[in-house]
């Protein structure tokens, strides 16, 4: 397969976590009234309509898209944390993805310890891990933390601890999720310095972010999702603009 990425008419659906009181207003829920005699019928959040996407091997592609447009629940798609209800989902390799705080790393675990964990997930053996743990945390830079649980984490140094466990696992196609707007400068450029090697050494990657000039300079072809489905895609350049041309309006 010469794509390293393949997502075929993939649509996903959400159950409403609407409360089955079936109150139609604030109001009436406060004075008795209104309530509904049967329950609501059951309701859906049709998060992804029939999506497709390929990343050739060594390419890096980018998805942007306004909250709630899907792009969170894409990268969970092909992870392999939700299942799509229609469509398929192929990749060659190992897979790994930094998506938002609280996928992947357990909360009371320490950060050694959801390393290790992560990183035999991720296909590595403990052996390999455990040799590689001491530079994983010197690059997370969290040594003081380090044997600290994950909640008290900031978010910052959760995202430099995943990223480190990334870098170290040697992915053959990456996901980031918002990877580029979560740290400080610093980390900004130690991740902009390590796409680039990604890059360098052909691993495929897929960017979701809101940083637009981030996803301009890293991605050659950018998805715009909207509502769930793909409004536009092309080079990068011409989605970004043209996604912007359409909030100035
Ligand atoms: N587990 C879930 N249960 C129910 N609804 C969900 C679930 N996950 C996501 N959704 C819904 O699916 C839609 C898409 O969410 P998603 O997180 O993919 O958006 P996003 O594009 O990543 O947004 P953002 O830019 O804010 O990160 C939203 O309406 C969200 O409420
Ligand atoms: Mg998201």
């Amino acid at each position: 397969m010469p794509n390293a990425l393949e997502v075929s008419h993939v649509s996903k659906r959400f159950r409403s976590h609407r409360q089955g009181a079936g109150y139609s207003t604030l109001k009436s829920l406060f004075l008795g009234k209104g309530r509904r005699q049967s329950a609501p019928p059951e309701s859906y959040h049709q998060a992804l309509t029939d999506v497709s996407l390929v990343v050739p091997k060594g390419e890096v592609h980018g998805v942007i898209g306004r909250n709630g447009s899907g792009k969170t629940t894409l990268l969970k798609l092909i992870t392999g944390i939700y299942r799509p209800d229609e469509g398929s989902i192929r990749y060659e390799g190992r897979l790994a993805s930094l998506i938002e705080l609280g996928a992947g790393f357990h909360p009371d675990f320490t950060g050694r310890e959801n390393a290790l964990i992560n990183g035999m997930v991720l296909g590595m053996t403990k052996r390999e891990i455990l040799d590689r743990m001491d530079t994983i945390i010197a690059y997370a830079e969290i040594e003081e933390f380090i044997d600290e649980p994950v909640r008290t984490y900031s978010t910052g140094m959760y995202m430099r601890l995943a990223f480190a466990i990334a870098v170290h696992v040697d992915p053959d196609v990456l996901l980031l999720d918002e990877i580029l707007s979560v740290g400080d400068e610093q980390f900004a450029r130690k991740c902009a310095h390590e796409i680039d090697r990604f890059r360098a050494n052909g691993t495929t990657i897929l960017i979701v972010s809101h940083d637009l000039e981030a996803v301009k300079r890293y991605c050659s072809h950018v998805i715009h999702l909207e509502g769930g489905r793909v409004r536009n895609e092309g080079s990068a350049a011409d989605v970004v603009e043209a996604y912007r041309a359409q909030f100035a309006e």
